[in-house]
């Protein structure tokens, strides 16, 4: 279980000015959950993804993995970002094995396993290809595979559909819902989309900016397998105007 408690971080500016990224942030993340997080830039998304990841230290507050203070970058944690940030001189099967190569675990079974992600994700037959000959919403695929092949406990999304046209988002969100329920881990997905907040997640973190707290914590009470048939349904509205409300500041919001 991932857990943030109270936690708060103030970088320096260049300026010699200070910004509040994070303030006061009590989260925690089952280890078999997703959880979306939703908020307008410089509200602390990616600083708390960094955080998660061991990349940056809280100044105040806690964060745990499984009771134990996380102090640097930790195996069984994996990131993707909104980029797919391939390595292009590597054919895609070697893309998603190479994490197992640098820590000397690209073992045959973890090759059959890379080639099982890749089918799963819909890239059967493409194991030999370079990622120029692949679409974006392709190479954001096998960089999802990358992140899986480790078999992580934890994967952190940074905004990966953002570069992705609306079908592939769709098709994507999809895919990566497969995945996950077929490798249970716990998974904080950040994005822009309230809609794909909600259809992906089991709740969905709502953050307001400067300095950057949570504003809404939103339970989804969505049936899964999830398809986007339940875009319709009232639960989805009920949970999606709840999210808009809270980051524009319309409606009212019961305590
Ligand atoms: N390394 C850093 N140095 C200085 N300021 C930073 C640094 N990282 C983030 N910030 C600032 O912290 C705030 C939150 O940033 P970020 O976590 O990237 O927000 P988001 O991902 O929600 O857009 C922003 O004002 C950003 O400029
Ligand atoms: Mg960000």
């Amino acid at each position: 279980m991932i857990s943030l408690a109270r936690v708060g971080k103030t970088f320096k500016t260049r300026r010699g000015g200070h910004v509040q990224a994070l303030d006061d942030v009590t989260i925690s993340v089952g280890a078999d959950e997703f959880v979306a997080i939703v908020g307008a830039s410089g509200c602390g998304k990616s600083t708390l993804l960094r955080m998660v990841a061991g990349l940056v230290q809280p100044d105040i507050g806690h964060l745990t993995l499984d009771g134990k203070v996380v102090t640097q970058a930790t195996e069984g944690t994996a990131m993707v970002f909104q980029a797919p940030t391939l390595l292009p001189w590597m054919n895609v099967e070697r893309n998603v094995t190479f994490p197992l190569s640098l820590s000397g675990r690209d073992v045959p079974e973890a090759r059959e396993r890379g080639r099982a992600l890749l089918r799963a994700a819909g890239l059967a037959g493409f194991e030999q290809r370079m990622p120029r000959e692949l679409s974006g919403g392709m190479q954001q695929r096998v960089a999802i595979c990358r992140g899986l092949v480790q078999k992580p406990r934890i994967l952190l999304m940074d905004e990966p559909f953002g570069a992705l046209d609306a079908l592939t988002r769709e098709e994507m969100s999809l895919a990566l819902l497969e995945l996950w329920q077929a490798n249970p881990m716990a998974v904080i997905f950040v994005t822009h989309s309230i809609s794909e907040a909600v259809l992906l997640a089991d709740r969905v973190i709502v953050m307001s900016p400067r300095p950057g707290r949570v504003a809404e914590i939103v339970e989804v009470d969505l049936p899964r397998p999830r398809s986007f048939d339940q875009e319709a349904s009232a639960e989805f509205h009920r949970c999606s105007k709840l999210i808009r409300d809270r980051i524009y500041g319309g409606g009212s919001r019961a305590h």
